[in-house]
């Protein structure tokens, strides 16, 4: 965060709108777009520089392709992610090999207390630290795209009713490491089951005010125009919509929030 101090505010790149049209996806240094339901490097980018400083520590529930840690590594931040994915793991090991940046990324189900609880302290005792300074969730859009055959995979639910208190059991799991009046940010987008919306993020911003003690700080709307490389499709997409009565999902959230104790 800057600090009331700073002279340089005007020039700063960080965005406080609410909106975030971002262009094009950032493919620099290690970001290679491979995993289908990755997010763009510049959400954890743009959250990382607001809320953390150097040398922090974020802890990321569904480091994926290693989205985040590859940004915490550019941002000299240290990093505890978790997948199920053991693939996409030794993928981003692979990626890693040599860098100086300190991380940990386990492979483990979220949703299990003992373990997460157990590899997040671990890890945290190898940092010296008995709390980190962020935390970053993005979760699976239900069964919307599939990442893992596993049971655990929070992927293979297509029920919001069974996926949500899944989904508030990994938070739970992890926001007591998490400092207090530090920040968290959840990533996520909607759904359509059934003929409808199913407003996933509502849902979870929801759920997640009425569990924890925190403060909202912000819903972040950014579009998903940047994510997209294949446009051939889109004419599809908007042929099929034109001939039906719903939406095109161009945007997703990103929430905000402020632990209080
Ligand atoms: C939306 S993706 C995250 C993508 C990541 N932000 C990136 O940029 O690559 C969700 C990830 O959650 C993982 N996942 C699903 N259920 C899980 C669980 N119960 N425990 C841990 N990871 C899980 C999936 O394997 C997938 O990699």
């Amino acid at each position: 965060m800057l600090d009331e101090n700073s002279k340089n505010w005007q020039e700063s790149d960080i965005n406080v709108d609410s909106l975030w049209l971002i262009g094009e996806r950032d493919k620099s240094g290690k970001h290679r777009n491979l995993y289908h339901g990755n997010f763009i490097p510049q959400i954890p980018d743009q959250l990382l520089r607001r809320y953390t400083r150097e040398n922090d520590v974020v802890i990321d529930l569904f480091a994926g392709s290693g989205t985040t840690l590859f940004e915490c590594e550019k941002l000299r931040r240290r990093f505890i992610g978790f997948d199920l994915n053991l693939e996409i793991i030794d993928f981003v090991n692979s990626q890693m090999r040599g860098a100086a940046t300190k991380y940990f990324l386990h492979n483990g189900d979220v949703v299990n207390q003992e373990n997460t609880a157990a590899r997040v302290a671990e890890s945290l005792a190898a940092f010296d630290r008995q709390s980190a300074d962020f935390l970053i969730a993005h979760p699976p859009y239900l069964d919307i795209v599939k990442f893992t055959d596993l049971p655990e995979d929070l992927s293979q639910i297509a029920d919001i009713k069974i996926f949500l208190p899944k989904f508030m059991q990994a938070l739970a799991n992890a926001l007591p490491f998490l400092a207090r009046n530090k920040y968290f940010a959840v990533v996520i987008g909607d759904v359509y089951k059934k003929s409808e919306v199913v407003p996933l993020g509502f849902y979870v911003m929801d759920a997640i005010k009425r569990r924890f003690k925190v403060k909202l700080k912000g819903v972040v709307v950014k579009n998903i125009e940047g994510n997209r490389g294949k446009l051939g499709q889109q004419n599809i997409w908007k042929y099929r919509a034109l001939h039906s009565d719903y939406f095109i999902f161009k945007h997703e959230y990103i929430f905000v929030f402020k632990k209080e104790e």
